[in-house]
């Protein structure tokens, strides 16, 4: 064999590794981001681009700070660049048809990150990549009913943004836990955003409705964030949380296992920051081979408590963006 052919032989053998590697390395891929409301979400957005990093993808983020019309002007303008795929973590529910109609004629497929859309047409998205989110509200319940046992406990909820699926599947799902059992009363239920501020804010207001507090007996919050924001509240107004307001939260950021550490917070269901790591190996895997992914793409929800060793997981969470 001259060294001619035996490099010829070489690069041969090679081909068909570096066209996957040139494949993946050639996307780019469009997301529309919501903001950045909490821990969770810059935690989402950091992880994102280390697992685009991972795989060699390039991937442009358009923050929506928290509107659905500038969602839809990014996804246009992600299809108008004509990039590779577009993966979208939509704000609200509903009104995602017509720019997705748009998308899906530009032949570029959308994935769906960490909440989910209403359409009757799930052709328009390629999959959902999401956390059971109705699940994380029935943890979240049934975690409740089994510490206060018999005891009467009324519980103040603190919502997501109003019209987010997952604002509403997790209200459903601590509903229906809450339900089983009589003792458990819902006394005041009202939107906090997900953000710290309102979080607080509209503690504050439950605590002055509710006898300083002393009519609470939990506090339910669809992320951890306004959680962290009512336990200042709480402690404003001289209340013990943890305690004397048992609080249950969802999504696991490092400050919560900060007020675990601090006896100021009871249980918290975990969502994983990293929604594009799933969504990017599909892609590829649907781009490469032509795989189709499940229409959903699940993701873990965890429970944890202060039993788990929270410093641990602290140290371990803390360098991921939160
Ligand atoms: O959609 C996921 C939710 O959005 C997170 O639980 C919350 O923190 C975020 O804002």
């Amino acid at each position: 064999m001259t060294l001619r052919t035996s490099l010829v032989a070489a690069l041969t053998a090679l081909t068909p590794l570096m066209a996957t590697t040139a494949s993946a390395a050639s996307l780019t891929v469009g997301f529309s981001q919501i903001g950045s409301e909490s821990g969770w979400r810059a935690a989402e957005t950091s992880v994102s681009k280390s697992e685009a990093q991972k795989r060699n993808i390039t991937l442009k983020i358009a923050d929506a700070q928290q509107k659905q019309e500038n969602q839809i002007k990014a996804i246009r303008s992600f299809v108008a660049q004509g990039v590779d795929a577009i993966f979208l973590a939509p704000v609200v529910a509903t009104g995602w048809d017509a720019v997705l109609n748009e998308a899906k004629d530009a032949r570029i497929p959308v994935i769906l990150l960490d909440r989910d859309i209403e359409t009757a047409n799930k052709s328009l998205y390629l999959t959902a990549v999401t956390s059971d989110s109705v699940h994380e509200g029935v943890v979240a319940g049934e975690w409740l009913a089994k510490n206060v046992g018999t005891k009467p406990c009324n519980v103040v909820e603190l919502q997501g943004t109003v019209g987010a699926s997952v604002a509403t599947n997790r209200k459903k799902g601590f509903d229906e836990a809450i339900a089983k059992h009589s003792n458990i009363k819902m006394i005041r239920s009202q939107t906090g955003d997900f953000t710290r501020a309102k979080g607080k804010e509209v503690t504050e207001s439950f605590l002055k409705a509710e006898n300083g507090g002393k009519n609470i007996c939990a506090l339910y919050a669809h992320n951890d964030d306004m959680a962290v924001g009512a336990i200042q509240a709480i402690k404003e107004a001289g209340l013990k949380p943890g305690k004397d307001v048992l609080i249950v939260s969802i999504d696991a950021v490092p400050d919560i296992f900060k007020a675990f550490i601090a006896s100021e917070a009871n249980a918290t269901v975990e969502l994983t920051p990293n929604m594009a790591g799933p969504a990017f190996d599909a892609l590829i895997a649907f781009k490469e081979k032509g795989t189709a992914p499940p229409k959903w793409i699940q993701t873990e929800s965890k429970l944890y408590t202060p039993t788990d060793d929270p410093q641990k997981i602290y140290d371990s969470k803390k360098g991921l963006g939160y």
